[in-house]
């Protein structure tokens, strides 16, 4: 790993812009101003009216815009768009309130993070998890981390092909936890450890891989954490985010149809 390392600057501390779902709350009240403004003057110059549908679908597209130059993630622009129709289309179809409830609790258990932490849930494909097989040590045993594993998709596969060495995932959104949880009791894997919890209070210090697939927001305090705890002649693999200032010692292309990179650094 680089030596200005060591000089790499924490993110500054959360404020009110860090917060996704405030940008969105903006974006859609000027969406809403700027919709309805347009809705209302159409019809006060041609004598049309124009359908509340169009009206909430320009809505959402302009909110979806403005969240984007505010620099919310581009996923966030097709969320943006579908928002505001999607509650008229609901309040129409007279859509239960519990089925919304449904939703919400199934989403947060989900996306716990999201908001927060800026990592939503997203998983390694498959092409990934082979070419991670090939970057795990030759010796045997050893040990691997996943930092925010999902639901143990990688971890479950690694484990598969190295029953040598010893597979560790820590998750802290409950639902991805208990998916992966069932899917290693189902398996019996026994290379195995899942734990649920937080991954920046987790010591890296034991681990000859870490290999994380998390957004560009936490890469900078992470690869501090790795260089501050991973020790020598170990490996921290990311998978597609780059570390600003700190380039990767190399770079391993993947095959797939995302042209995933990883990054590697080793120590
Ligand atoms: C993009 S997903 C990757 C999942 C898995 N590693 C894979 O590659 O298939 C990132 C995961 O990190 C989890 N996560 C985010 N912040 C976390 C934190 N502070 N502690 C533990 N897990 C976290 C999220 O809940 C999410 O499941």
């Amino acid at each position: 790993m680089s030596d200005n390392s060591k000089n790499t600057q924490h993110t500054a501390p959360p404020s009110w812009w860090t917060t996704p779902l405030l940008r969105v709350l903006l974006s859609q009240i000027l969406g809403f101003a700027i919709a309805f403004a347009g809705a209302l003057s159409t019809t006060a110059l041609t004598g049309q009216t124009i359908h509340p549908l169009v009206t909430l679908l320009v809505q959402g597209i302009v909110a979806g815009f403005i969240g984007h130059r505010m620099g919310l993630a581009i996923w966030w622009v097709p969320v943006q768009i579908l928002l505001p129709p999607a509650t008229l289309i609901a309040t129409a179809w007279q859509v239960p309130p519990w089925i919304f409830l449904l939703i919400f609790i199934v989403m947060l258990l989900v996306y716990w993070n999201t908001a927060r932490n800026r990592v939503p849930l997203y998983l390694t494909n498959k092409t990934t998890w082979a070419a991670l097989n090939e970057l795990l040590p030759v010796q045997k045993g050893g040990q691997f981390i996943d930092i925010g594993c999902g639901i143990g998709g990688a971890l479950l596969y690694l484990a598969r092909q190295r029953p040598d060495m010893t597979f560790t995932g820590i998750e802290s959104a409950p639902l991805p936890f208990l998916l992966s949880w069932l899917r290693r009791l189902l398996t019996g894997s026994r290379n195995v450890i899942l734990k649920y919890g937080d991954f920046w209070k987790e010591d890296l210090s034991r681990y000859d891989v870490a290999y994380a697939f998390l957004s560009p927001q936490p890469m900078p305090r992470l690869y501090e954490k790795v260089v501050a705890e991973m020790k020598p002649d170990t490996l921290f693999i990311s998978n597609s985010f780059v570390v600003p200032d700190n380039s990767a010692d190399e770079i391993a292309e993947v095959d797939d149809a995302r042209e995933t990179k990883l990054h590697l650094w080793r120590n």
